[in-house]
């Protein structure tokens, strides 16, 4: 957990932080993956799935006491268990986990298959338990990934874990707030509270849905 001081410098390197995109901490500054996981754990209770964990199941391994990652690809860091190619049909048992989190993906959910799979990860959450699910603000997504993919051409980095497993067409950039909200509305989800990312300035937030 990042303390006062840290978040601080985060805050106030955070251009800086962005458009550099390191991925392990540097220069005594967190990166963005860092904080996004720092600021999601914080609202994780008991067991957790984390849907679309991406290379090394990091969020699981350093940040959650107890929870198993899961992907459709396979990443740096992950096993034939970890995969899944439908997230649609899941083999845990009902109401098997206290939180699921869904980091920097509904939108790398396909379309066509959104509203299916929000439902089945409700099958699988506790009553009473919750779903948490970040977003960027749209304009910054777009940014992000313009600049992802113009250090990975031209610096040749693998920043692109999205391009590594190969963009399916009904995936998109971003997700607005309001098809957000409709859609754990629509698969079964109640409250739903927004909170944002105070230390980049905002322009992250994430979700937090009760079952
Ligand atoms: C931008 S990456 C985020 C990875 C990681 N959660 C993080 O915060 O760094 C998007 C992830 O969504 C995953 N993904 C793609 N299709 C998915 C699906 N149908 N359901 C869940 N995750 C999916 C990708 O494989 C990838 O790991």
């Amino acid at each position: 957990m990042r303390s006062s001081w840290q978040k601080f410098k985060d805050m106030i390197f955070f251009p800086f932080r962005a458009v550099t995109l390191f991925e392990v901490d540097k220069y005594g500054l967190s990166s963005l993956q860092t904080e996004r996981y720092d600021y999601v754990s914080k609202e994780v209770t008991g067991r957790c799935l984390d849907v679309g964990c991406g290379r090394n199941n990091r969020f699981i391994n350093e940040f959650v006491d107890h929870g198993v990652g899961i992907d459709v690809f396979m990443y740096d860091g992950l096993t034939k268990k970890d995969i899944f190619l439908d997230m649609t049909k899941l083999p845990y048992k009902n109401e098997e986990f206290d939180t699921i989190t869904l980091i920097a993906n509904i939108n790398h959910i396909p379309k066509r298959i959104r509203v299916k799979e929000l439902s089945e990860l409700c099958r699988i959450l506790k009553k009473g338990g919750k779903l948490i699910v970040t977003m960027g603000n749209p304009v910054a997504e777009v940014a992000v990934h313009k600049l992802v993919w113009f250090y990975d051409k031209l610096l040749k980095t693998k920043f692109d874990v999205d391009g590594e497993r190969g963009m399916d067409h009904d995936e998109k950039y971003y997700l607005v707030d309001d098809e957000i909200r409709g859609l754990l509305v629509k698969t079964g989800y109640g409250k739903v509270v927004k909170k944002y990312f105070w230390t980049q300035w905002g322009l992250n937030h994430l979700f937090v849905a009760e079952k």
